[in-house]
């Protein structure tokens, strides 16, 4: 990330999409120009305080482009700006996008940072939400969302407001219908940012489990509705499951994010999770290991219950150290690759050696 934000079109951005610039003519003028106001203008604006619920996003507003506040607005910003400055690869998404405010701010921000080779994806049923899954998601059984008119915002009408902002662009990509549908077989390969904003149990749980072996290393999860118990149980039941020990950060009285990191594992987890574990380094390993002849010749095979065995051995030797080596393979960072070890038995060691100094 080079060039040099203008951070006070940013912020009246946030003013505009919260609805908070007090002056219509301006944000008409805003909207017919999306460039056309003056700084001095733009600060006079961001000089008035805004009010509370529009800061802290705890209603339902009859006209912003977004109910999330401007409390949420400025995380985003935080984590948008932090993927960037690290270099951590990936789209950004938003599941649950009403009006489409808070992805019209991850297009405006890419905007003005000039960044051309990141997409947007806004995925949204454009219809509301849906019925409960009892069969699944029993969680879900006193949610009423689906009831509600006031969240059903058509598709022509969310890209009508990112035209408004002038930000309705290539860059820019629609996933109409439910997200257990649109987000199994996703058109990117990599996120940096996922964004999760459905309310129900369902609607969080599917997103998980679908998207979260997307998100890069570095890049971060924002779940805008933990406050709501079926968000918070799936939020918690995925954690506890793929055993994501990465702290979770408070936003607000709704939200919360964590930085995705894999952090080490203690040996007394249950097998099950330490095989998955163990297969997702695996993986890792193996990429750098096809691109090493020479590590192909020393070890014409390779298995995971050698890497297993050595985690045993590890354990039995109290050497969590390797451990954390091991895991922390999950971190950009790091990269790791296979050698002998010098005794007669084989068994393997993983060296961790800063990606930087990889070809
Ligand atoms: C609370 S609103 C999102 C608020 C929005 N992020 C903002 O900035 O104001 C929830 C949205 O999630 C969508 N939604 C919830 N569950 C869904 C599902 N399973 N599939 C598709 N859309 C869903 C609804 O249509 C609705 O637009």
């Amino acid at each position: 990330m080079t060039n040099q934000l203008n951070s006070v079109y940013l912020n009246f951005c946030k003013r505009v999409l919260t609805d908070t610039v007090y002056d219509d003519s301006l944000q008409e003028r805003f909207f017919t120009d999306p460039k056309g106001i003056s700084e001095s203008e733009m600060i006079s604006v961001l000089n008035l305080k805004a009010d509370v619920p529009s800061t802290v996003g705890n209603f339902w507003p009859q006209r912003a482009h977004t109910m999330i506040g401007l409390k949420r607005l400025d995380n985003l910003q935080l984590c948008l700006e932090d993927v960037l400055q690290n270099n951590i690869p990936g789209d950004f998404i938003e599941t649950g996008v009403w009006r489409g405010g808070a992805s019209i701010f991850m297009r405006l921000l890419l905007k003005e940072y000039k960044i051309k080779d990141r997409t947007v994806y806004v995925a949204d049923s454009f219809e509301g939400l849906p019925k409960p899954d009892l069969s699944r998601y029993p969680a879900d059984e006193n949610d009423t969302h689906y009831k509600e008119d006031f969240l059903r915002v058509s598709l022509e009408e969310v890209k009508n407001n990112f035209k408004k902002y002038g930000v309705l662009d290539g860059q820019v990509k629609f996933l109409k219908g439910w997200f257990k549908d649109t987000t199994k077989n996703p058109p990117f390969e990599k996120l940096s940012i996922l964004r999760l904003d459905g309310d129900m149990y369902g609607s969080t749980w599917e997103v998980l489990e679908n998207l979260y072996d997307k998100l890069f290393s570095g890049g971060y999860v924002i779940i805008d509705d933990y406050a709501l118990s079926g968000c918070r149980s799936a939020v918690n039941d995925f954690r506890f499951k793929n055993n994501i020990q990465d702290p979770i950060q408070t936003i607000d009285w709704s939200s919360i994010f964590w930085k995705k990191c894999t952090k080490p594992i203690e040996i007394g987890n249950t097998l099950e999770r330490v095989d998955k574990y163990l297969k997702n380094i695996f993986k890792d390993i193996m990429t750098v290991y096809s691109e090493r002849p020479d590590l192909q010749t020393a070890f014409p095979e390779v298995h995971v219950g050698d890497l297993y065995n050595l985690l045993i051995w590890s354990g039995k030797h109290g050497i969590n150290e390797d451990v954390r080596l091991m895991a922390n393979l999950h971190c950009t960072s790091f990269c790791g690759y296979i050698v002998k070890d010098q005794t007669c038995k084989m068994h393997l060691e993983i060296l961790i050696i800063p990606k930087h100094s990889m070809k």
